[in-house]
């Protein structure tokens, strides 16, 4: 059995580690001895704290051109190199492990049809909740016609900054570096702040729960970029907190998927997830509720579910469901419907702020509550939360706001979930 390992970064160790430790157990369960191949990294020279006597190359044709690899694992992550590598195992007849989400949310119906016409097998465990065993229990349990919505935290950089902001009370940029060092970002880190990693996590997990196929240039998503340490603390007060949050359910027969930054009430499971860890919460019609929660990243947690898959080839898992896919039909955002939190600046008059109330008004905007606070200079600071409202109401009032008025600022305005 031999085996081609694509990356060597923070999972990448992790998992030669796993190997390493486990070959007698992993070769009982091959029934044969495992090698594995020459590892494939982009920097040959980079100094390496690897255990094991391991070859490392960065010339892909080493691996591509040894007809004794049974079994590929890509953990590279981005789209090139890794979607050509992955593709041409699948063609080649080798079964493929990725953790990479990018790859899946945007190709996974393509590669999952070469694999099955080259009868192999393609599973990505890690690539969504980081070390939760979320596919294996949603293909193996749940029915996706009994699904109503799935409520993630996806993220574990996200939440990470979230969670360090609050409790050190510091910006965002301080955290990010800090993520960085942990092996919990990207390598490009906008894919995490500004909800790219988010939205790959929902697609996957909506085409299992849901057994629909999504576009992913069809979907909408914002970041935390714009999440203040004053939104934290406000929302706080409030009792909400702020999480990056993914959804994905199903109105009127219609699919809505979304990432935004949320305020959740405190009691909310997904609310009180700190740190790294992610969580996902399955909302059923007739089985009840399901919570699901642990380390969304970082090297062990992550290695583990991809050691589950490699434990998985040998002993054989169920099939995914997600081989006979319909496209889903998408809810038009703009009837979408929120309770939403605005933080708004403006200039201490009466005048102004019977103007701001009328703009709420004519956009039929319903606000539930306010809060004033005086700020330097003649400023106030208004908190406003709605009643629900439409996306589009929402966004003309934001733009009539922006365009009309010079001293009225809208600091901020995020989505209210579980009212
Ligand atoms: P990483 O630390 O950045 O490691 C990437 C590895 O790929 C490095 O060894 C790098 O080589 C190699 N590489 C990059 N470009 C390459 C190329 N063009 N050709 C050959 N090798 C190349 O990444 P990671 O954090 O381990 O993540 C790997 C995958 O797991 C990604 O898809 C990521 O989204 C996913 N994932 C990560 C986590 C996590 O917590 N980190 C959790 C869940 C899923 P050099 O070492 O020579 O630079
Ligand atoms: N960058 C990703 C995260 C890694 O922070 O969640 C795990 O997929």
């Amino acid at each position: 059995m031999k085996i081609a390992l694509l990356g060597l970064g923070t999972v990448g160790t992790g998992l030669l580690e796993l190997i390493d430790r486990n070959k007698a157990y992993l070769a009982k369960l091959a029934q044969s001895e495992i090698e594995i191949a020459p590892i494939l990294v982009r920097q040959i020279n980079k100094k390496r704290d690897i255990i094991g006597d391991y070859q490392i190359t960065d010339n892909e044709e080493i691996i591509f051109n040894d007809p004794e690899i049974n079994l590929i694992i890509e953990l590279i992550g981005g789209e090139e190199p890794a979607y050509t590598y992955i593709k041409k195992a699948l063609q080649n007849q080798i079964s493929v492990i990725t953790a990479n989400k990018l790859i899946i949310a945007k190709y996974g119906k393509e590669l999952q049809q070469i694999a099955v016409q080259n009868k192999v097998k393609l599973d990505y465990e890690a690539s969504v909740g980081g070390g939760i065993p979320l596919f294996s229990q949603i293909d193996n349990y749940f029915n996706s016609a009994d699904i109503k919505s799935i409520y993630g935290i996806l993220n574990g950089t996200t939440n990470y900054i979230l969670t360090e902001m609050e409790n050190k009370q510091i910006s965002q940029a301080e955290v990010l570096l800090k993520a960085q060092k942990l092996g919990y970002a990207e390598q490009d880190p906008t894919s995490d702040l500004d909800g790219y990693d988010a939205l790959y996590k929902i697609i996957i997990l909506a085409r299992h729960c849901f057994a629909r196929y999504f576009a992913l240039n069809k979907l909408s998503r914002s970041g935390i970029t714009e999440v203040t340490l004053q939104d934290i603390n406000i929302a706080n007060q409030l009792g909400y907190k702020i999480k990056l949050l993914a959804k994905a359910e199903i109105i009127d027969d219609k699919y809505y998927l979304d990432i935004r930054p949320t305020l959740l009430k405190k009691e909310n499971p997904l609310a009180q997830l700190q740190g790294v860890d992610n969580g996902l919460l399955i909302n059923t019609f007739n089985k009840g509720d399901y919570f699901f929660a642990g380390p969304g990243a970082g090297k062990y947690p992550t290695a583990l579910a991809v050691f589950a898959d490699l434990k998985n080839y040998f002993v054989g898992n169920k099939n995914l469901n997600t081989k006979n896919l319909i496209k889903a039909d998408l809810l038009d955002i703009n009837v979408s419907e929120h309770n939403y939190y605005f933080n708004i600046k403006l200039k201490n008059t009466e005048t102004l702020l019977k103007d701001l109330k009328k703009e709420f008004k004519n956009e039929k905007i319903e606000i539930r509550k306010i809060v004033e606070n005086d700020l330097k200079n003649d400023y106030l600071q208004l908190i406003i939360l709605t009643e629900k409202i439409k996306y589009n109401s929402l966004n003309n009032l934001v733009k009539i706001i922006n365009e009309k008025y010079k001293n009225i600022f809208i600091i901020n305005y995020l989505t209210i979930e579980g009212e």
